[in-house]
């Protein structure tokens, strides 16, 4: 059962018009976990994800930004009550179906043995859908890459070209949500431009949400129409990254200062 009053309510969702009237894809409530020993990872956070916009987090290492994000594929498991989907706690759907939905990405990919194709095919192969080879390019021109790599093995790729290979395979399962953690922290700056075209692309194309976890202020002023800082296992601002200045929370002036 949902526990909100319609203070909270208010203060989650008064960013800003546009905002308001977008509907929420993913909406969090009173999401709260402390560690085995007792230390509090995240406290009553309340989160909503308008559907169709690109959503930035931002904190402090530690700050608990990746067990949010896990929390919102069930990675890691929240309490029943707390995650929504399009209206549904994620608790009571198959694992497996919402996983395909929110598609993922870390921040270095991992590939499987084979060619790209082969990983790109992966998904569908698992559901006893086989992709013909148009479909592959498309899904590789979808994450910037051309069709020349569906050949190419693994070990032949550079992180970055390695990173739109692992979103290609994530597309492959049509997600309508893709949770990003730091993507392109180990990218060097062509490569993360090429992953924050197809972001923008996705979303210009498909109505893509995207939530991305990133230390780089500049990126989420790049491409994230809503910034959440997230201090201490807590929200402590969500706003317009155009307006991070006006923020009140010290940290989000510290880590506007320490980017400029
Ligand atoms: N499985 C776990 N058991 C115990 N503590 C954990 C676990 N996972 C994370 N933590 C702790 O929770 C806090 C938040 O971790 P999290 O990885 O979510 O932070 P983060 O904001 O993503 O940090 P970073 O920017 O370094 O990636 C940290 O103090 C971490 O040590
Ligand atoms: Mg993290």
């Amino acid at each position: 059962m949902e526990t909100i009053t319609r203070d909270d309510e208010q203060q989650h969702l008064m960013v800003d018009v546009d905002v308001i009237e977008a509907r929420s894809k993913f909406r969090v409530r009173e999401l709260t976990r402390d560690s085995e020993t007792g230390v509090s990872i995240l406290s009553r956070v309340c989160l909503d994800i308008p559907k169709g916009l690109i959503v930035g987090i931002i904190g402090p290492s530690g700050s608990g930004k990746s067990t949010l994000l896990r929390s919102l594929n069930r990675l890691w498991e929240p309490p029943a009550g707390t995650v929504f989907l399009d209206g549904r706690d994620i608790c009571d759907l198959d694992v497996l179906s919402l996983r395909r939905k929110v598609g993922m990405l870390f921040q270095l990919p991992v590939l499987f043995e084979g060619t790209v194709a082969d990983n790109v095919r992966y998904g569908p192969h698992l559901r006893g859908e086989k992709l013909t080879d148009t479909e592959v390019h498309k899904l590789l021109n979808l994450a910037d890459l051309d069709s020349s790599f569906a050949s190419k093995t693994g070990g032949a790729l550079s992180v970055g070209q390695a990173q739109r290979v692992a979103l290609a395979r994530t597309l492959a399962n049509e997600p309508e949500v893709l949770l990003l953690d730091e993507p392109t922290s180990a990218l060097d700056p062509i490569s993360t431009q090429n992953i924050e075209d197809a972001i923008l692309k996705l979303k210009k194309s498909q109505g893509m949400t995207t939530i991305i976890v990133s230390h780089s202020i500049k990126q989420i002023q790049r491409i994230a129409d809503l910034v959440c800082l997230l201090v201490n296992g807590e929200v402590v601002e969500v706003l317009k990254p155009e307006h991070l200045s006006e923020a009140n929370h010290p940290m989000a002036q510290k880590f506007l200062e320490l980017s400029s």
